[in-house]
């Protein structure tokens, strides 16, 4: 068990563990320290000396993030000195610093900017021209980062990312004393399955990402909890969007996860989201209303008298493959089936037991959620299932649903479609155009991830809640919608039910979901940071619930 400390800080005594340093003591006791080389995921250098402040029985004042705690130890960060000291550094910076936050792409995210605003001097003493790197402005180093040195401080945190996190070691000091710059070794590039993170952690707009500079203002996106959907990791996430276009991903804190970072791989996903094609549903190559729509489905359905298989995703919510294992598989005798790619690995860093080694966690399934499928109910395919069956042509289901059009790369197969094609009716839920949803006989527009709300459960078992960002645009719906509502058709649910309602009963029968709390915060996780460089400074984001709606009735068998 870790030990504490009881330290005071500017009078305010607080508790902290034994292995904290000045700074996460400050920090603990609600006092922030202005830093900028100071990284909870990095190691420490005292690099930048901006967290000074003093410390009773030392001499001089200190970096704090350099200083280990003790018990009893009284820290002071509002003196005459600390603010001397911290004031000296800050202009040291601004003299070479160029003035640009205007067109910087990291002005309301920039810890330069945001000290200077709270604790810089209010004039500057220096007239002379900024210092210029010649060939090192607004430079390509790599597939996802772009570096411009006139706006580095030098403090070190890319070159700690790329060798204690990714251990690719691009990035390194160049050069010496006042021509000195971070640049990639000669003849390499920025070039790691993390890289993104590098200009995360960059407290000032020197690294910023070729895909989301220019995109939007930091200050205009809000904010939303998620989970990334590239694999099964389930990586903490935040969906930065406005006006109902999403911009970017960026990490949230999760130490038993994905820690500080996001692969590249699931950063970069996000322009996905905005690709909404469909928006009417389609019977019979005739747009027509969602009342006919599901009638269309439940005359076919009725008519095939259990002959039919519907394919869940491990792509979607484990609440929305439950109401398809309860509607389909348990009250009509369907079929309930997922597959799953195995694709590419994808890994994060996050820290061991001992809170201190970084270790990887890998996922190799294409899909967020084969777990929480599997655990709702839904069977996991294989050579031996239903799809393999319909694929060899030893199945001909009369219905076959599509709760997901991207359920897996082989629906993008033309054999495969030519497979499905052969049910009496094919029924597909997609966002976009293809093959597939050109194929199907009862088309359902649907929307993305982001539109909706529920928990997946990642490759450590873990259940995890996604959060909606916005609502589908209108008529569009989610999956869970479609399925309430044709559950209704059959008596079964209500359409007044969210994923909230629908959780709170799965509590009962689902393995892994017993006495979960769809509020708590291991379900939960962290809320979206203010900015990607500062992972530890959140928003204080009120957890969003669902909307007070009856409990969920008793499903019938
Ligand atoms: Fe302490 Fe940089 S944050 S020296």
């Amino acid at each position: 068990m870790s030990k504490t400390a009881k330290v005071t800080v500017d009078g305010r005594s607080v508790d902290v563990p034994d292995n904290s340093n000045a700074l996460e003591a400050c920090r603990a006791a609600g006092v922030e320290v202005p830093h900028f080389c100071y990284h909870p995921g990095l190691s420490i250098v005292g690099q930048c000396r901006m967290c000074m402040v003093e410390i009773e029985g030392m001499p001089k004042i200190a970096a704090s993030c350099t200083v280990p705690i003790r018990d009893g130890m009284v820290i002071k960060t509002d003196t005459e000195k600390a603010h001397a000291a911290r004031n000296s550094t800050m202009e040291f910076l601004l003299i070479n610093h160029p003035l640009d936050c205007p067109i910087c792409d990291q002005a309301g995210e920039c810890k330069l900017q945001d000290n200077a605003v709270t604790g810089g001097l209010p004039v500057s003493r220096t007239s002379e021209a900024r210092r210029q790197y010649p060939g090192y402005e607004r430079t390509d180093i790599g597939k996802h980062v772009i570096a411009d040195m006139t706006r580095c401080i030098q403090c070190t945190r890319c070159i700690r990312f790329c060798e204690e996190i990714t251990e690719t070691g691009e990035l390194s000091f160049i050069e010496r004393g006042g021509h000195t710059i971070v640049w990639t070794h000669e003849g390499r590039a920025l070039d790691n399955e993390l890289s993104g993170c590098a200009a995360d952690v960059c407290p000032v707009g020197a690294l910023t990402t070729k895909e989301f500079r220019f995109r939007k203002r930091a200050w205009w996106l809000d904010k939303t909890r998620s989970v990334c959907t590239g694999c099964e990791v389930g990586c903490n996430i935040a969906v930065e969007h406005k006006d109902r276009v999403v911009h970017r991903f960026i990490p949230r804190v999760n130490a038993d996860v994905n820690d500080f970072w996001i692969c590249d791989f699931g950063r970069f996903r996000s322009e996905e989201l905005n690709e909404q094609e469909l928006f009417r549903p389609v019977v019979r190559g005739k747009e027509t209303s969602w009342g006919d729509a599901q009638d269309a489905i439940k005359a076919a359905v009725d008519a095939a008298q259990k002959d039919v298989l519907v394919l869940g995703s491990a792509k979607l919510s484990t609440e929305t493959n439950w109401l398809a294992a309860q509607l389909f598989g348990k009250h009509l005798g369907a079929n309930v089936e997922f597959v799953v790619d195995r694709g590419d690995r994808h890994r994060v860093k996050n820290k061991k037991a001992d809170g201190n080694v970084a270790g990887w966690l890998e996922g190799y399934e294409a899909a967020p959620n084969s777990r929480g499928a599997e655990a709702a109910g839904v069977t996991r395919g294989g050579d031996t299932g239903a799809l393999a069956a319909v694929l060899t042509g030893t199945l001909l289901p009369k219905v076959i649903i599509v709760l997901d059009a991207a359920f897996s790369a082989k629906a993008e197969d033309p054999a495969v479609i030519a497979a499905l094609r052969k049910a009496g009716t094919l029924i597909v839920c997609s966002r976009r155009r293809s093959a597939l949803a050109a194929a199907a006989d009862v088309l359902l527009p649907v929307g993305g991830v982001h539109n909706d709300e529920g928990t997946f459960v990642n490759v450590q078992g873990r259940v995890q809640r996604f959060d909606c960002a916005y609502i589908p645009p209108p008529i569009v719906r989610t999956q869970l919608e479609i399925l309430t509502h044709l559950g209704k058709k059959w008596g079964l649910f209500d359409t007044r039910w969210t994923a909230r309602s629908v959780f709170e009963e799965m509590r009962a029968t689902v393995p892994g979901y017993a006495g979960l709390d769809w509020d708590s915060p291991a379900l939960v996780g962290s809320a979206p940071s203010a900015s990607p460089a500062a992972p530890h400074d959140v928003l204080e984001a009120p957890a969003k619930g669902g909307l007070g709606l009856p409990a969920l009735q008793e499903v019938g068998s």
